[in-house]
């Protein structure tokens, strides 16, 4: 067959090669010229994609990398990988999908299947990738050509649950859809679910990412009441309810949510809700208290350069360890790293560096025209030039023990200094009793 993928990032550029593995043609179809240029010299930009897998499907010309989409004319099936992103006040932003359909819609012709994979609000499908195609095509959906939905659960880092053996929904707009996706997705993945519309399969995704949202949300209000109460660790808690084999699954407290999903996809809900008349307050509530734990954060941090005092007056140091939203991955989209720096720097006038052996620079999109900023070591000379040191993303890379042994003060908002030998006077854990100590009418500290 002949497969186009549009959008060749962590959903798109997988998925291509896992098609392109098993001998069939793909274009990769992608606006950056960069990424483009980059994947014809099979050069990988993508940690979980092999780069010699990535080099075999290059060489051997089963994938195709392009920046034009004449391909889609060929093309058996279209899929659109396209992110999905919100705007600065928290609306859907779907113009990548408009302009995908867009591009795509003029070449589309009879049989032709094309399955929308961008996580988004259900009616994406049927109200906005379906006009625009059967308007520029000329074509029916459901009738002239297959149209459908798949989300994808690509978790970036997770080598045990890939692309190739993660099962998949798909929804189509009428059985023959479903079947057509259902067909050309179980040949990377055995365990596919049909689901009755694209609208189901829509929303079961957005289900998934807030399950996620609300049950963090939970346990970082949870985590800010043991630290307020003293005495109680949560991360003791959570393992011990873990311990019921049914039930109850484990979600840990941490400095807030990143990646491209989970951050956004509450919004995404919310505002197809409120044209319903409907507000969805519990959904909302969970996003609010998980962009509240940065802030939370520092906080921390002033309270232990005001109880330490600093090594420099007036210019305190801060090291954060670990910009990457999650560990192991270089992702750096929508960090809590970012949100902790900004803030740091407008409300301390500290020196910020960061530490990341995987995500080593990024640019500081809160100051205009700013430099890129650069990780710095995480060596014993390093980690001692810093009055506080914030642990925000746990990579397995880091020398824990080398880091408790020389940083002057930890605030560790992962539990990640759990299993190492430290003085209890130089490090707060997050959500253990006493990462941010307030006095409370009761008087307890
Ligand atoms: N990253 C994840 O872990 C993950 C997991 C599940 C679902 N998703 C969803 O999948 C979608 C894609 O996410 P991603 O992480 O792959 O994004 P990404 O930013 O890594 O990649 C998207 C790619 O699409 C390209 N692009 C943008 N507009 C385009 C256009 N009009 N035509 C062609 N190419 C275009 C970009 O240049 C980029 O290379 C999003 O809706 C996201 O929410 C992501």
């Amino acid at each position: 067959m002949n497969i186009c993928i549009v959008g060749l990032g962590y959903v798109g550029l997988p998925l291509a090669v896992e098609f392109a593995k098993r001998g069939h043609t793909v274009f990769g179809i992608d606006i950056s010229e960069s990424r483009i240029d980059k994947l014809k010299s099979a050069e990988n930009y993508i940690g979980d994609v092999s780069s010699d897998e990535l080099t075999k499907v290059i060489e051997s010309g089963f994938l195709i990398p392009t920046t034009t989409f004449e391909s889609c004319e060929q093309a058996q099936a279209v899929f659109i990988c396209v992110p999905t992103p919100i705007s600065d006040n928290k609306d859907p932003d779907l113009s990548a999908i408009r302009s995908a359909a867009a591009a795509i819609g003029p070449l589309i012709h009879e049989g032709q299947l094309v399955i929308l994979k961008s996580t988004t609000f259900p009616t994406t499908t049927e109200e906005v990738v379906m006009p625009i195609v059967e308007e520029l095509s000329g074509l029916k959906a459901g009738k002239d050509f297959h149209l459908a939905y798949s989300p994808e659960r690509v978790d970036p880092g997770n080598t045990k649950w890939t692309t190739a053996n993660t099962p998949i929904v798909v929804g189509g707009l009428t059985p023959a859809c479903t079947d057509a996706a259902a067909d050309l997705l179980s040949e990377i993945t055995p365990n596919v679910r049909k689901v009755s519309s694209p609208k189901v399969a829509e929303m079961e995704k957005l289900l998934e990412n807030i399950f996620r949202s609300v049950n963090i949300a939970l346990v970082n209000e949870m985590a800010r009441l043991c630290d307020r109460m003293g005495g109680i660790s949560l991360w003791e808690v959570v393992d011990a309810a873990a311990t019921k084999p049914f039930g109850f699954m484990p979600f840990y407290p941490g400095p807030g949510l990143g990646g491209h999903c989970i951050p956004i996809d509450p919004y995404y809900l919310s505002w197809l809700a409120r044209k319903y008349d409907f507000e969805t307050s519990f959904i909302t509530l969970s996003a609010r208290t998980n962009e509240d734990m940065p802030f939370y954060v520092v906080d921390a941090v002033q309270r232990v350069l005001a109880d330490r005092g600093s090594m420099t007056p007036g210019k305190p140091r801060i090291l954060i360890l670990g910009a990457a939203f999650k560990k192991n991955v270089d992702d750096l989209r929508h960090s809590p790293a970012f949100k902790i720096i900004e803030v740091l720097e407008q409300q301390t006038n500290a020196l910020v560096d960061f530490s990341d052996p995987h995500a080593t620079e990024f640019r500081k999109e809160w100051v205009e025209g700013s430099p890129v900023m650069h990780s710095v070591g995480s060596d014993p000379e390093q980690i001692s030039s810093y009055d506080v040191v914030v642990m925000v993303t746990d990579h397995d890379a880091f020398d824990y023990q080398e880091i408790a042994d020389n940083a002057r003060f930890i605030l560790d908002t992962r539990n990640a200094f759990k299993d190492v030998d430290i003085d209890s006077e130089r490090i707060r854990v997050l959500g253990a009793g006493q990462f941010l100590t307030h006095k409370t009418q009761r008087g307890e500290a």
